[in-house]
């Protein structure tokens, strides 16, 4: 059985892009592949969280996590800072890493642009430790969207590059999983493309009622068409992707011809839109609160995931070792 591996930084909430672009794949595919699914925490450090929000918010993603579905029955669902063995081979990879590499990686680029002061070797050698989260269950599969292309290009690099080295034949080299059906990109609300954590322009799984409606009922239109069958401006055909993804066809198609005879309401279409995503996302918000109260299953879930990571990164860093030269005294 084919292993995927998929890894989330412990920052803010889960949206709606989260949910329909990975999540709700993630719980589909969990009975036919061998699934390492974790959350990141050792990577939102290079943005020096404060500590008394640091295990909060490992908490609410793994909440988040469970609540949409991910089974640590069949899944191993783990903490990435409890598995020292990725650090481990974090260090052994950044031997055969190049600065000059790593400072090309676009990701890289753009965190020096926004952030001058804080430009941390962390920073710099993110695509090492992500190889690491990878490599050391030897995934053949990684879901990754774009902006994680380039990250995933490096994992194969230091692959081969390692294999090659040592004259190894340890990593599989990681493919991207595109779901059938493609991609889904879920746009945000305020017409700029994607929904995403930084620009606001995001629904949460944890959004109650009134602010989901809040929220759809401000998200930007123009002034409606004018002429039958008039192509649909960019932030119109994205509320239109939005209503997709959670409402049933029938209602897309009405909205579709209000749209084509020029006399459609959008005050009605965002309000069938925000009643249609509560209905998604007001049960999972109800199971993220109770899960996330539940200390004692919140214990045993880390407890197990913990336990079935490390026995299959202990597995390959002890190959690893060997290749290497290390030896027992
Ligand atoms: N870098 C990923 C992101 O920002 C998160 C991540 C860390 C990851 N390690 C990973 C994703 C390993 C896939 C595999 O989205």
């Amino acid at each position: 059985m084919d292993t995927v591996l998929s890894g989330i930084r412990s920052t803010g909430h889960l949206h709606l892009g989260n949910y329909f672009g990975a999540l709700k794949n993630f719980v589909k595919i969990q009975d036919d592949y061998r699934c390492f699914f974790f959350i990141a925490d050792l990577h939102s450090l290079t943005t020096h969280p404060h500590p008394d929000d640091f295990h909060s918010s490992v908490r609410t993603i793994l909440a988040e996590y469970l609540a949409a579905g991910l089974d640590p029955e069949k899944s191993a669902i783990y903490i990435q800072s409890d598995v020292p063995e990725i650090s481990e081979l974090y260090v052994l990879l950044n031997m055969i890493s190049y600065v000059g590499e790593l400072e090309r990686t676009v990701t890289f680029k753009e965190k020096v642009r926004q952030n001058p002061n804080n430009v941390n070797a962390g920073l710099l050698t993110y695509p090492v430790l992500m190889a690491s989260d990878i490599l050391i269950h030897r995934a053949q599969w990684v879901p990754v969207g774009k902006d994680q292309e380039q990250h995933l290009e490096l994992a194969r690099v230091f692959a081969r590059r390692f294999n090659n080295m040592y004259g190894a034949d340890i990593f599989p080299e990681p493919h991207n999983l595109v779901f059938t059906g493609g991609a889904v990109k879920v746009p945000g609300l305020d017409g700029s493309g994607k929904m995403g954590k930084s620009n606001g322009n995001g629904i949460y799984l944890y959004d109650d009622e009134k602010t989901i409606t809040k929220k759809v009922m401000k998200a930007v239109t123009d002034s409606g068409p004018t002429e039958p069958d008039s192509p649909m401006p960019e932030v119109i055909a994205n509320l239109f992707t939005l209503l997709g993804l959670v409402s049933d066809r029938s209602t897309v198609d009405y909205f579709t011809e209000k749209w084509n005879d020029c006399s459609i309401r959008y005050g009605d279409l965002k309000k069938q839109l925000a009643a249609d995503i509560c209905k998604v996302t007001l049960p999972i918000r109800e199971r993220i609160d109770a899960i996330y109260n539940d200390e004692s299953y919140l214990s045993e879930v880390v407890a197990s995931g913990r336990e079935k990571a490390r026995a299959s990164a202990a597995a390959t860093l002890a190959l690893v070792k060997q290749a290497v030269g290390f030896k027992a005294f």
